[in-house]
């Protein structure tokens, strides 16, 4: 792979430096490294290959033709800022936020899943919510040879996934809880310590929250099947890595729990964990820190014969975000979609 010059907006947060942790243990070459952010991180350093590299703060100049991949990880807004900037200077944007995902002119992209989406790149390529991406890696071997019709969800979700703050927020509510007082941190919709949250972003009309509409706008889009029925309930629990989630989900034929399980275990970048016998299934703890879609508990749909569910964890830091971008760049540097 070529080595290419990278900036990186958000380069102060947590899935920015877990980006420069795994381009270094990807072995990705890199020309040329810049983070940015806001003006609270700026003219502080981090570290990359031995190098420390000094964070600039992020302004409309800040961008030029030589950062030919700019992968923005800050907030949406950020990205709708910026990314139409870089997209103009001709730069190879990943944007990580849910500001591009429904843009019919923006690939979303797994590349384990749908890599030639990238060949229609028009400079910004989107990377799905955390909590879809090890959803639909897990369904998609199925899909392949049954196709998806149905799908209910339900998550138990990380504190890592809302940022670095909010697992500052959770160490500081679980101390202040274990001596007996209530501090919340405001980092989630309400105390988090030894609670269980069913809100993760803002409520639509319908009752449902725009982290589960994403999960079902972002299925649809990145398996090509644009009628898949999903219903997703989103819940905060006080765990710091690692999304876990339950899943039932119907094909338009019958699957048998040992066909779903063999085609599971031989998916690209998902592992099966699942022996009841010996109590084995996989945890957030087994998923924090690696690359994993670990999937466990799969059996048939006692509600639903035909149907199977099935419970799966991934790191959302990892997986959920840095892996899939680093993956998406070194795919498209791969098919030459990248301009230097
Ligand atoms: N955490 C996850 O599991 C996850 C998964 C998928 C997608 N994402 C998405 O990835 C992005 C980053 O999330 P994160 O979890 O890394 O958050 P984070 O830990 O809060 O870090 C955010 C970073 O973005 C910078 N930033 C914020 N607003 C900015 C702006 N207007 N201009 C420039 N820089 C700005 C911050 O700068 P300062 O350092 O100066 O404050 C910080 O470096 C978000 O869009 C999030 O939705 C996160």
């Amino acid at each position: 792979m070529d080595a290419y010059n990278i900036t990186i907006v958000g380069g102060a947060g947590i899935v920015g430096r877990e980006f420069l942790k795994i381009l270094d243990q990807r072995q990705v070459p890199v020309a040329r490294l810049r983070l940015l952010a806001t003006a609270r991180s700026a003219g502080k350093q981090l570290e990359f290959r031995g190098q420390q590299i000094t964070i600039e703060e992020t302004t409309p100049a800040a961008f030029t033709p030589d950062d030919h991949v700019v992968f923005l990880s800050a907030s949406g807004s950020a990205s709708k800022q910026y990314a139409p900037l870089a997209q103009q200077l001709g730069c190879f944007v990943v944007d990580d936020s849910s500001a591009y995902r429904q843009d019919p002119a923006v690939p979303l992209v797994i590349p384990e899943i749908n890599p030639e989406d990238l060949e229609w790149h028009k400079g910004i390529v989107s990377q799905p919510n955390c909590t879809t991406t090890p959803m639909v890696m897990a369904l998609n071997p199925i899909h392949k040879v049954n196709p998806l019709r149905r799908v209910i969800v339900s998550t138990y979700q990380a504190v890592a996934g809302a940022g670095g703050a909010a697992v500052d927020g959770l160490a500081a509510e679980s101390r202040a809880a274990l001596e007996g007082r209530h501090e919340p941190s405001g980092t989630q919709k309400r105390e988090i310590a030894f609670n269980a949250v069913p809100q993760i972003d803002l409520f639509s009309d319908d009752g449902y929250t725009k982290e589960e509409i994403k999960m079902a706008n972002e299925t649809r889009k990145i398996l090509h099947a644009p009628d898949v029925a999903v219903s997703a309930t989103c819940v905060r629990i006080p765990t710091f890595f690692g999304h876990a989630m339950t899943v039932w989900a119907e094909f338009e034929r019958p699957v048998a729990p040992e066909q779903a399980r063999e085609l599971v275990a031989a998916a690209p970048g998902v592992t099966l964990m699942d022996d009841p016998a010996n109590e084995q299934y996989p945890t957030p703890m087994d998923a924090a820190g690696t690359d994993k879609v670990l999937v466990g508990r799969l059996r048939a749909d006692s509600s639903n014969p035909g149907g199977i569910t099935f419970w799966t964890v991934t790191d959302s830091i990892r997986k959920g975000a840095a892996t899939n971008v680093v993956q998406v760049i070194e795919e498209a540097a791969k098919r030459n979609l990248i301009r230097r």
